[in-house]
């Protein structure tokens, strides 16, 4: 791989930047491609430490090195130069600190913005005036910034409901994590085929995930959720079971029912009243009578 100009960093037009780290910087491509690049996740809100690739020691001191914490290449996230710090981009001021013997870079609190790709660039200073700076290292860490999602919220809602079967809308929804999820739905086990949707105000916000589909729940069935994200998961489960079997829907009698039911029998009770009080009262008398006489012989006739 050739010397590329994406190792020309920005803080190389930092007039305090050394015109020689360019050429030093692709003299040391090599150790960068022979190794393993370093990943370090971490949550945001989190403190985090970037390992770098070069340990001052203790016979020698920061005031004889320049040290370079930069991001993508581009933005000076930290940087030392004969022990003094060097102006750092906004973004990393009053969050960052440097161990001044192992060179880790602490970050607290981490913020999403913060995912990407680091470099430590150690050089050690000439001891004569006019002698090379050697550098040292150079070596990219990747920084891998996560935010927890909710607990997935899964929720079912019966769409049409009838003897034969019952369609439900399921719906899985979690939020307020990072980075961009996969989510996943499974019924008893067996992967569904269903919606998905992501919100995000941008690539480097908090996202919100929803899945959502339709089944006809023929029998209880175990639905679980899964949000997937950087490695971590998240799972719910609900059980969807089918409304109790085919018995004749009993409505419950409707207020409407109720206030009708409840008018007629005044009604009637009134119309009782005023007919006792207005029908001449021997007439009612005699009437009295005669159900009693006929209740009497009834009696008669069963004993
Ligand atoms: C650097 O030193 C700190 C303690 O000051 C320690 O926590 C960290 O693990 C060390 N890092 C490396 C890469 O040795
Ligand atoms: C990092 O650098 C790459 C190319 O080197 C560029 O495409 C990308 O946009 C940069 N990212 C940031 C956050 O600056
Ligand atoms: C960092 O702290 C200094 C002193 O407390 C303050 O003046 C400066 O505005 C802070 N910078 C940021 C980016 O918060
Ligand atoms: C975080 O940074 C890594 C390393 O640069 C990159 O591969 C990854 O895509 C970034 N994540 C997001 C969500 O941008
Ligand atoms: C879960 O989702 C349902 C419907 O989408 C909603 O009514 C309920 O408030 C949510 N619960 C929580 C804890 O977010
Ligand atoms: C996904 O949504 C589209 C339109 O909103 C719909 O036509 C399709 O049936 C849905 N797929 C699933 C698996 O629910
Ligand atoms: C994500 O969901 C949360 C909680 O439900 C809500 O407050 C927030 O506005 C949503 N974010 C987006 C980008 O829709
Ligand atoms: C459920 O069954 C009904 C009737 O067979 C059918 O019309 C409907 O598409 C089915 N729904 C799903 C989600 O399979
Ligand atoms: C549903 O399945 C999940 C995962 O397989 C399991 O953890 C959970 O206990 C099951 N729930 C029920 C009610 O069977």
């Amino acid at each position: 791989m050739a010397c590329l100009p994406t190792t020309s960093p920005a803080l190389a037009s930092r007039r305090w930047l050394g015109l020689g780290l360019f050429v030093l910087l692709c003299l040391s491509l090599g150790y960068a491609q022979n190794n393993v690049v370093k990943i370090v996740k971490s949550k945001a809100g989190d403190k985090v430490g970037l390992p770098c690739c070069h340990e001052i020691p203790t016979s020698e001191s920061l005031q004889r090195h320049r040290v370079y914490w930069q991001k993508n290449t581009t933005v000076v996230v930290l940087a030392y130069v004969e022990g003094k710090k060097m102006p750092q981009d906004k973004q990393y001021e009053n969050r960052t600190e440097i161990n001044t013997r192992n060179l880790t870079l602490w970050m607290s609190p981490v913020e999403i913005l913060d995912n990407g790709s680091y470099q430590c660039v150690v050089q050690r200073l000439s001891s004569s005036p006019n002698g090379d700076s050697v550098v040292l290292c150079n070596e990219p860490v990747i920084l891998l910034v996560t935010a927890d999602f909710s607990e997935p919220n899964v929720s079912a809602e019966v769409s049409a409901d009838s003897c034969e079967l019952t369609e439900m809308v399921v719906r899985c929804s979690s939020h307020g994590g990072y980075p961009k999820p996969q989510i996943s739905g499974a019924l008893n086990n067996e992967p569904v085929a269903w919606n998905v949707s992501w919100v995000s105000e941008s690539s480097l916000s908090p996202y919100n995930v929803t899945g959502k589909f339709k089944l006809n729940v023929t029998k209880d069935t175990n639905f679980t959720c899964t949000v997937k994200y950087n490695g971590f998961t998240k799972s719910s489960s609900l059980l969807l079971t089918k409304p109790e079997g085919c018995a004749v829907p009993t409505v419950p009698p409707s207020y409407n029912v109720i206030t009708a039911t409840s008018i007629i029998i005044i009604i009637f009770l009134l119309a009782i009243t005023l007919a006792a009080r207005y029908l001449p009262r021997h007439g009612l008398r005699i009437q009295w009578k005669r159900v009693q006489k006929s209740v009497r012989s009834h009696l008669r006739a069963l004993k």
